[in-house]
């Protein structure tokens, strides 16, 4: 299937250039003042007791910055930043083998942490608790248990999926951080922001166009710019402009709000099948092809949160508003 350009997910293209555009220090770090403000206070702080800070925990949905303002976490304090991932560990050795190789004070970050299998999530607890594990050597009558001092470290955990973490997994982070979409002013700074980086020039009205259709998501965001600065460049501007960015966005089928055509199928088919709903997730998924799981993380919350779904006890409700961005008139009948 083609490679959505909607999706807050990374995506093959995204990887090359992500790197060179994450912000370093909290200060560049654009929009979510909340978390910022929070931050900043509780790294000041560990700074100033000269003690490792406390886990954090950085939710929301993909493509929100979340491993960004893990590195930014490490660069503030000024320590290591060592990144993995839930799926990356399969056995508790292989943790047991990062955890030991930290220097005090670390930030070891691992994404997606709703995906560490149990056993490894086990040796975690005492690690994030006491700095120490238990590891087992040997086997069968001869097997011991052999406890192992860790440096004071700093667990950076993030997840689009804070609900599937286990509540004593979730008990052990001191700071819990969840990030929001962004507003059109922010995703504008970062479109500017990102034009700077590449070196090319735009126009304040085509990175709000942008910004605008960007569904309140960075990574969104930066790869709508990429491939508008590449039509831009091939036209032979010497500006990315407004009419540029519009013709751009139609050709990518991204629509006003940010919608393309798996939105347009997912929300018509609610619309046409179900006369707007209730219906369950379970059914709109079969209907359109897509795992319920996919709409739930990458699709949906988007539309819940420009009002377009709703979600009630007894399914997902189509709005008022959104059969107005189609030209639907809705009939009771
Ligand atoms: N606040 C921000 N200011 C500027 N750029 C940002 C900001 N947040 C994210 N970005 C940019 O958006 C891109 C995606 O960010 P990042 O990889 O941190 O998202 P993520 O939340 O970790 O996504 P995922 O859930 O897929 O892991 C990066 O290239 C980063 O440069
Ligand atoms: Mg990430």
């Amino acid at each position: 299937m083609d490679e959505r350009m909607v999706t807050g997910e990374l995506q093959n293209e995204d990887s090359t250039v992500e790197l060179s555009l994450r912000p370093t220090i909290l200060n560049q770090y654009i929009g979510q003042k909340k978390v910022k403000d929070n931050l900043s206070i509780f790294i000041q702080a560990a700074k100033m007791r000269e003690e490792p800070l406390d886990h954090v925990l950085l939710y929301g949905p993909p493509g929100l910055g979340k491993t960004t303002l893990a590195a930014i976490i490490a660069n503030e304090m000024g320590v290591q930043f060592r990144s993995t991932s839930g799926p990356a560990i399969e056995r508790s050795g292989d943790l047991a083998a990062i955890l030991s190789s930290l220097e005090p004070g670390d930030v070891l970050f691992i994404d997606e942490v709703h995906r560490l299998p149990r056993s490894v999530e086990e040796i975690l607890y005492p690690a994030m608790e006491d700095f120490f594990i238990d590891i087992v050597i040997g086997s069968g009558p001869s097997a011991r248990s052999v406890q192992i001092d860790l440096p004071p470290f700093t667990l950076v955990g993030a997840t689009t999926r804070a609900g599937l973490l286990s509540a004593p997994l979730r008990d052990r982070f001191g700071v819990l951080s969840r990030l929001e979409f962004y507003g059109t002013e922010e995703l504008c700074d970062i479109v500017e922001r990102t034009s700077e980086i590449f070196g090319a020039k735009i126009t304040h009205e085509a990175a709000r166009e942008i910004a605008g259709r960007s569904r309140g998501t960075p990574r969104i965001a930066n790869r709508l710019l990429k491939r508008i600065r590449d039509i831009s460049q091939v036209k032979g501007e010497t500006e990315i402009s407004l009419q540029t960015a519009d013709e751009a966005l139609d050709m990518l089928q991204v629509d006003e709000a940010g919608l393309d055509h798996i939105d347009h199928k997912l929300l018509t088919s609610i619309i046409d099948s179900f006369q707007g709903g209730p219906v369950g997730l379970d059914t709109i998924g079969a209907t359109i092809g897509e795992e319920s799981q996919t709409i739930e993380d990458v699709y949906e919350p988007y539309l819940l949160q420009i009002g377009f779904i709703q979600r009630t006890p007894r399914g997902r409700v189509v709005t008022p508003k959104a059969y107005q961005h189609f030209g639907i008139r809705k009939d009771d009948g």
